[in-house]
């Protein structure tokens, strides 16, 4: 049996997740996501099917999904991720068909370890009554992490982990955070919990998202705990007029592509004193970006042309924040390993604004043929 196969196989009950990207052909889905859920009691998992920018959904046994790769999948994908809590399993597919894989240590410790750790170190603790955490379906009824969820659960702990270190020494009795492209909001209401029930502030915390049902979900959970200052509103955030109150904070997770540059954008002119950005889908500059100069080595095979871009918008978009009077830190969200959308934008007023880092990016941006929103929407300003 191939090794995928035989891997697959044989971490079968510990899988959390698995990515099957790069496909061969380019009619096939241009990705899918797997990862661990529980359906009516039993184990199994769901499929995010990619196509067209549109994603299709399907729940499958763990024995369809080891016959789904055996029988479809396998060699038909360039790179395959197979992740466990003991260790992540890179696959990249060689030239006679065969897979090569490399390891990595995973996210999380071998049981008796973990719940150590988490103890130890975590905000938010596995056992903490969070009942909104029920209902997003991050813990159990009685308040366990849910499995499938750990990776959700490790990432909001540590971007709250981050706002306390932000947060440790503020005075003020009340705070009004925006979360632009909440999604399924389990910051939103994470954020909430720590500045109103931990801290006991007067906490104003509005989710804005493109999907209509999930604003429509989330507020009823929102009121359903009495969470009176948590709202969710439908929004287009590149183009909708949001709230006229005072912002303390805008945060992003995972906002797609230029809706973190609205974000951004929005701190700044509404003179935010704290910025929280976790970008991905960065494709804007990808999309435009071709030879010019200095920088060609770096354009020659799409792979690296992708993350070179990516870290050129982040790039900016520091600049752009620096420029404007923001002290701004790039930080290291999560491990590699746990996701590649692993880097922070973290920012607080109170810098010298300058022209400098614009200017830069500018030039760049005319040699090398891209755009960059937020780069244009400051241009704007002036
Ligand atoms: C990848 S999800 C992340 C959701 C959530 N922050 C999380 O980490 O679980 C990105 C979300 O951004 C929303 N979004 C993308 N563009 C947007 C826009 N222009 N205005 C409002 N929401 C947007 C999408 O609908 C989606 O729910």
């Amino acid at each position: 049996m191939a090794r995928l196969i035989t891997d697959l196989s044989s971490c079968l009950d510990s899988l959390t997740k698995a990515v099957f990207s790069q496909p061969i052909d380019s009619t096939d889905y241009s990705k899918i996501s797997v990862r661990a859920v529980t359906i009516r009691g039993q184990a199994g998992f769901q499929l995010e099917q990619l196509r067209d920018n549109k994603a299709f959904h399907r729940n499958v046994t763990p024995e369809e999904l080891l016959k789904l790769v055996q029988q479809e999948l396998e060699g038909r994908y360039r790179q395959v991720l197979l992740v466990t809590p003991e260790q992540s399993s890179q696959y990249c597919l060689k030239v006679n068909g065969s897979y090569k894989k490399s390891v990595s240590a995973g996210i999380a410790m071998p049981a008796a370890s973990r719940s150590h750790n988490r103890e130890k170190s975590y905000i938010l603790k596995e056992g903490e009554n969070i009942p909104a955490l029920v209902d997003l379906g991050v813990f159990t009824p009685d308040m366990k992490i849910v499995r499938a969820k750990y990776d959700k659960y490790k990432q909001i702990n540590r971007f709250i982990e981050l706002v306390d270190q932000a947060f440790r020494d503020y005075k003020k009795d009340e705070i009004c955070i925006l979360d632009f492209g909440c999604g399924k909001s389990y910051l939103t209401f994470i954020l909430y919990y720590y500045f109103s029930v931990k801290r006991g502030l007067k906490a104003t915390i509005i989710g804005y998202d493109l999907k209509a049902d999930v604003v429509e979900r989330y507020g009823k959970i929102a009121e359903k705990y009495g969470y009176t200052g948590l709202e969710f509103v439908h929004a287009d955030v590149s183009r909708d007029v949001l709230t006229d109150r005072k912002i303390d904070m805008i945060v992003t997770l995972h906002a797609c592509d230029t809706a973190t540059d609205y974000a951004l954008h929005y701190a700044i002119t509404k003179g935010a004193d704290f910025i929280f950005s976790v970008p991905c889908c960065q494709h804007e500059i990808n999309a435009g970006i071709h030879k010019g100069g200095d920088l060609d080595l770096l354009l020659h095979h799409g792979i690296i042309q992708e993350r070179l871009s990516a870290l050129l918008t982040d790039s900016i978009r520091a600049a752009v924040l620096e420029d404007m009077g923001y002290q701004v830190d790039m930080i290291e969200f999560i491990d590699f390993d746990h996701s590649p959308k692993n880097l922070m934008i973290r920012a607080r007023r109170g810098g010298k604004k300058s022209t400098a880092g614009r200017s830069e990016a500018q030039r760049l941006a005319e040699r090398y043929g891209f755009t960059q929103k937020l780069l244009e929407l400051c241009g704007e300003m002036e």
